[in-house]
């Protein structure tokens, strides 16, 4: 009996540097850049939240914080795993909005995201989340953005050599109501217009828009290997690569109207930019890219609240 502590002790031992060992010639991907090192400017506690944003802490804190980071800058423990990476809010670029290009997305968008999570990547759905509770993290993330637009002009106005008791006294709310005020003014939904049929000349002229428009980056045959596809860059400078449309499998939903809703406002802060034409162009080509999808193919699984969305077409 009296070895056995030793022998268990010693098992231990032997599994943890193995662990230790396993952990340090493990293909570990590099720290994903990160710039919260502490540096004069606007700090967090500075922009103090208000309203369901305080919720909203928590509520990111519980179920967020691994992956977008403490301070929403994509730089959780799990990031590093991730490709696509966690988005950093702190930069205010949203691909996934009803709004115009460039802009920041409804508190509805970022909820939508939450519910129904963004497939192909490992943003997860949160469909069991009380709804107060969604709002109320959505509300955070678009305070992530303002703190992060906020820095950036405190920061800009460090470098032209104004103090920071200045930026933070007296010039304060002029800079609150100047960024914010910018930031909000275009933030209006983008009109969905009703679907026309989606029928073989709708396919063909589709086609041809595609042909002149899509081909360089989506491929020929929609399998995002177009021969400006390996090339692309977001504004990160992380890889990102073109949606392949025979999987059937759209990040932001694969109604019609989904995919509409995403050609007319683009991905903010990707390639993937606005398309521009009439209505019917931008249906014609809906029914192209849908034309693509692989019979064998299976609808992606959806949260049930968000396949109900999907049928409501309220997005
Ligand atoms: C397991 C990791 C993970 C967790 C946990 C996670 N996310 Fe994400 N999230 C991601 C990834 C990865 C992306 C980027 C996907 C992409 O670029 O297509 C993302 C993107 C987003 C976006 C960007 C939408 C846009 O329009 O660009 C929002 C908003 C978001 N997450 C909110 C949240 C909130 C709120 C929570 C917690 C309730 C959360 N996420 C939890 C990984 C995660
Ligand atoms: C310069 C390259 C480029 C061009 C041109 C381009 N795309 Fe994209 N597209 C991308 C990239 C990159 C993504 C993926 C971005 C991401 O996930 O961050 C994408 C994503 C998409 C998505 C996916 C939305 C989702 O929810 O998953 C659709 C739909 C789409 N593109 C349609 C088109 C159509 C139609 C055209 C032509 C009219 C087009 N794209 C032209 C690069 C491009």
């Amino acid at each position: 009996m009296a070895h056995g502590p030793t022998i268990l002790g010693v098992l231990i031992l032997s599994a943890a540097s193995a662990l230790t060992l396993a952990a340090s010639t493990a293909d570990t991907p590099a720290d994903p850049p990160s710039s919260s090192a502490v540096r004069p400017g606007l700090t967090l506690e500075q922009y103090p939240p208000h309203g369901d944003a305080v919720r909203g802490r928590e509520v990111y804190a519980q179920n967020c914080i691994g992956c977008h980071g403490p301070e929403g800058q994509g730089d959780g423990p799990a990031a590093r795993w991730l490709n696509p990476i966690p988005r950093n809010f702190q930069q205010a670029n949203f691909k996934f909005r009803s709004t115009p290009s460039g802009e920041l997305p409804l508190l509805a968008d970022v909820v939508h995201v939450v519910t129904c999570g963004l497939a192909g990547s490992s943003m997860p759905a949160f469909p069991l989340m009380a709804e107060g509770d969604r709002k109320a993290v959505a509300a955070w993330v678009l305070h992530l953005a303002e703190y992060g637009m906020l820095r950036g002009e405190v920061d800009y106005r460090l470098d032209d050599g104004d103090a920071l008791e200045k930026i933070l006294g007296d010039d304060w709310q002029e800079i609150l109501d100047e960024t914010l005020g910018d930031a909000y003014e275009d933030v209006w939904p983008v009109e969905v217009p009703q679907e026309p049929e989606n029928d073989a000349d709708s396919v063909a002229h589709g086609a041809e828009l595609y042909r002149a428009q899509c081909v360089a980056c989506h491929g020929a045959g929609g399998r995002g290997d177009g021969p400006s596809s390996y090339a692309l860059r977001d504004w990160k400078d992380a890889e990102v690569v073109p949606r392949d449309f025979t999987t059937g499998v759209f990040r932001a939903g694969s109604t019609p109207r989904d995919l509409f809703m995403r050609m007319k406002t683009g991905l903010n802060g990707t390639p993937m930019p606005q398309i521009s034409g009439s209505d019917d162009d931008l249906w014609a080509l809906v029914h192209f890219i849908v034309s693509l999808q692989d019979p064998d193919t299976k609808e992606a699984p959806h949260p049930l609240s968000c396949a109900a969305h999907a049928k409501d077409a309220a997005r």
